[in-house]
């Protein structure tokens, strides 16, 4: 059972909660997750990031986008409600080490799990090039907290709305293509993105993390629904991951597999937004 302690909307279907998760708090490291259930019986488990904690008010904070039935359900909660299943930290932590110069790159809601990530690797001794990227204006999350911890911070936007007009693919090569490249980069976004960051970075041999955001069921590595193709091997991204080898990783079966729930999950929760309206209008 986790008390929300604080709720904040930072954009158009994407919220900000503090819960309070005491254990989770001084355990957590950069990279790990939480599963959550809103229904104890028959909700589904969603994966979230652990955003940041604060182990003296025992708290952890989540970042998280409105994509279906759970994340709906989950923005609907209020301070002072309970969420009746949190369970971690899950996952392996981010090896975190000085490399020399890191790209930190973030898509969208990626900017959230990347935050911790960027903030250990400043700590580790790193000088630290962030860029973060979304469709437009509104969609920008993070920017003041990322603005901290950049060495250099670069902000795009699909559409121009704010910051440079370009995916975050464009920056990233001009940074590969500078007297001196990078050493490491990490990018954490829409399965799309990190694979075209990862071909990005493949020809100038930098080594690229991903963070993988497959669906997951029991978070421990026994149902094998966050099952992916790395470098030929299977892995469970629940607990050999979320992060890998951006080079090694087979997009492709994972965007395919990530994509033969969404006819189920969009009629069930067309279904759920059908029976709210009417329950409302009797
Ligand atoms: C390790 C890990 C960490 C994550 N951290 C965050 C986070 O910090 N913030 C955040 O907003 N989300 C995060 N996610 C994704 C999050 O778990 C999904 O958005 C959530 O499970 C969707 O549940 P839902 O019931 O609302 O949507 P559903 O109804 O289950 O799905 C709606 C649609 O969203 C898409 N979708 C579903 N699950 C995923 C997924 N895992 N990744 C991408 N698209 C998906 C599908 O197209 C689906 O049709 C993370 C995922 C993983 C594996
Ligand atoms: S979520 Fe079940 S094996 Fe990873």
């Amino acid at each position: 059972m986790a008390k929300i302690l604080h709720k904040e909307k930072l954009s158009e279907n994407v919220y900000k909660m503090k819960l309070e998760a005491k254990l989770i708090a001084e355990e957590r490291k950069a990279g790990q997750f939480i599963i959550l259930q809103i229904d104890e019986d028959f909700g589904e488990r969603i994966p979230l990031t652990i955003a940041d904690a604060n182990v003296n008010e025992g708290s952890i904070t989540i970042i998280f986008q409105v994509v279906g039935l759970t994340t709906d359900e989950l923005s609907k909660l209020n301070v002072g409600d309970d969420i009746p299943v949190l369970v971690g930290p899950l996952g392996t932590p981010t090896h975190i080490k000085k490399h020399g110069t890191v790209v930190c790159v973030g898509g969208g809601i990626g900017v959230a799990p990347l935050h911790p990530i960027a903030e250990a690797l400043k700590a580790a001794g790193n000088t630290v090039i962030i860029i973060i990227g979304a469709r437009n204006k509104e969609l920008i999350i993070m920017e003041d907290e990322m603005k901290k911890i950049a060495d250099e911070l670069i902000v795009c936007t699909d559409d121009g709305s704010y910051g440079r007009k370009s995916l975050v693919t464009q920056p990233l090569k001009e940074i590969c293509e500078r007297n001196e490249k990078p050493d490491f980069v990490i990018a954490i976004g829409p399965p799309i993105m990190m694979k075209f960051c990862a071909e990005t970075t493949r020809p100038y041999n930098v080594y690229t993390e991903v963070s993988l955001n497959t669906i997951m069921v029991d978070g421990t590595g026994m149902c094998g629904g966050c099952r992916v193709n790395v470098g030929g091997e299977v892995k469970f991204v629940c607990v050999d991951g979320p992060e890998f080898d951006g080079h090694k990783v087979d997009f492709d079966n994972m965007m395919a597999r990530l994509n033969s729930y969404k006819e189920i999950e969009h009629d069930k929760h067309s279904c759920y937004l059908d029976s709210m309206i009417q329950e409302k209008s009797l």
